[in-house]
């Protein structure tokens, strides 16, 4: 087989997602500024140190990362490429987004999606184009041997394309989303549900969030391709926990603290002059977040029980996602039209039962985990869910966290947690009552447990668990 290995041929750690971990924006005048992101892969790349020689390679998002490609602006260790933007396109919001997400989520309403057609081929050329492109990318830049580890859905066929540039490279892939079952995935054309999973198992390893979803992916291997068809590929479980160290600090600096004071203002005070309790959630916009089921079983809880009346307020942050799409932009005005029918029902002179903000402010989320008496936290489906495990261990006062079973988290989480099915709106509202009624001691010692879960694997060691998972 022709090396593809070039004289950058240097790294022996790479990565390569999507999302890479700096965005760049252009002001009026040309200038591009750099936006710094965080997240496990960040922190896990930080720990091998600056002088491991590691590379990110990523794909240049929007017009102010391909300005900088273009200019030669970059920072070391990042390698973004300028994948032309229809391309791009095709794959991130064709391909990625509006089916590979939506079948590992589920969220079709299948009645009159999906619909496989020609449309749907032309994105699929494109989604395969973009991860040859990541593939030719790492090939180039790897070393001899060297470990490389591609994050999620985006890239599912580079294992593979990578496997056959460069045989001798160590390959993982990780899905950071959950892994449909068998029969759900079996929606995807047959050809396309086959080279999905081949891609995959292009890699040494294959690694999920959960064993649920590990289990699910070699099911789907079993059935789709064979018996024994991944016997191959190693399969692993890594459940990325909190960054307690990190959270706990940046919990505490003087934006945070402001932020908090203007939030207790919003929340107020109940008739008898003690402070609101809280139910907080924090999400993206996700399709699969449930944000809305989570408005109407709060709405369902102020009728049940109107003694919550004018002492709760539902603390909701909804922060903008995938704003191209269509059905995303609905589902964010869907939000909005719900708690705004909320308070107009409800709502007092004194009392705004929810508090809803869907501008991105870390600060103010830090401020709302302080501040939670309650952590809704109730997705259709999710790979893990990290607000499930960040809002125990920054609240002030520990919290009660309702969980759904249909999160990642509920594997580590479900014991010390009130469970809920996700659909079941008037369930999720008795569980609200009940997290709400859990007396200071059990909800002391709950929140103990659900800490010591939820930081048993913070970002740096499940980054180095899989690469040395990888290499042995
Ligand atoms: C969520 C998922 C990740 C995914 C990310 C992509 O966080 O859990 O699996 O990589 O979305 O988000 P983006 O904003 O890049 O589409």
């Amino acid at each position: 087989m022709a090396s593809t290995r070039s004289d950058r041929a240097t790294h022996p750690v790479l990565v390569a997602s999507n999302r890479g971990p700096v965005s760049y924006t252009q002001d009026e005048s040309g200038e591009l500024t750099a936006k710094r992101g965080g997240g496990g892969l960040v922190s896990g790349l930080s720990a091998i140190g600056p002088d491991a020689g590691a590379l990110w390679v990523c794909s240049a998002l929007g017009d102010g990362d391909r300005e900088a490609v273009r200019r030669g602006i970059g920072e070391e260790g990042v390698r973004m490429l300028d994948i032309d933007a229809e391309t791009h396109s095709a794959a991130y919001n064709g391909i990625a987004n509006s089916a590979l997400w939506f079948v590992h989520h589920m969220l079709y309403q299948t009645p009159l999606e999906p619909v496989f057609d020609k449309e749907f081929r032309r994105r699929w050329a494109a989604y395969e184009t973009y991860n040859r492109a990541f593939a030719e990318a790492l090939a180039e830049e790897a070393a001899d041997g060297a470990a490389v580890l591609v994050q999620d859905y985006h890239l599912s066929l580079v294992p593979r394309m990578l496997r056959e540039l460069r045989p001798d490279l160590r390959i993982g892939h990780f899905s950071h989303t959950p892994w449909a079952p068998v029969d759900y995935f079996r929606l995807l054309p047959d050809d396309i549900a086959a080279q999905v999973l081949d891609g995959i198992l292009g890699a040494d390893r294959a690694a999920f969030l959960t064993q649920r979803w590990a289990d699910a992916f070699t099911a789907c291997c079993e059935t789709v391709l064979g018996a024994g068809a991944a016997s191959g590929t190693r399969v692993g479980v890594h459940g990325l926990g909190a960054d307690a160290d990190f959270l706990r600090e940046r919990a505490h600096r003087p934006d945070v603290d402001e932020r908090m004071a203007s939030l207790r203002e919003q929340i107020g005070t109940a008739p008898d002059g003690t402070p609101r309790r809280t139910i907080v959630r924090v999400d993206r916009t996700e399709l699969s977040k449930n944000i809305v089921r989570g408005l109407l079983a709060y709405r369902q809880l102020l009728e049940d029980r109107p003694e919550w009346r004018e002492r709760v307020v539902h603390v909701a942050f909804a922060y903008p996602s995938r704003q191209d799409l269509t059905v995303y932009r609905d589902y964010t005005a869907e939000v909005q039209r719900v708690a705004e029918e909320i308070n107009a029902r409800y709502g007092t002179a004194g009392w705004t039962p929810v508090v809803l903000h869907v501008e991105d402010d870390f600060a103010r989320s830090l401020a709302a985990y302080r501040l939670a008496d309650v952590a809704l936290v109730n997705p259709i489906r999710d790979g893990m869910n990290l607000v499930a495990k960040e809002v125990p261990v920054v609240a002030d006062d520990g919290c009660v966290l309702v969980l759904s079973r249909e999160a990642g988290a509920y594997e580590e989480l479900g014991e010390d947690a009130v469970v809920v099915n996700p659909y079941d709106v008037v369930g999720t509202a008795d569980a609200l009552h009940q997290a709400l009624t859990v007396p200071a001691g059990e909800r002391a010692e709950r929140t103990k447990r659900l800490v010591s879960a939820a930081t048993a694997l913070p970002p740096t060691q499940w980054f180095l668990d899989q690469l040395h998972a990888l290499r042995a």
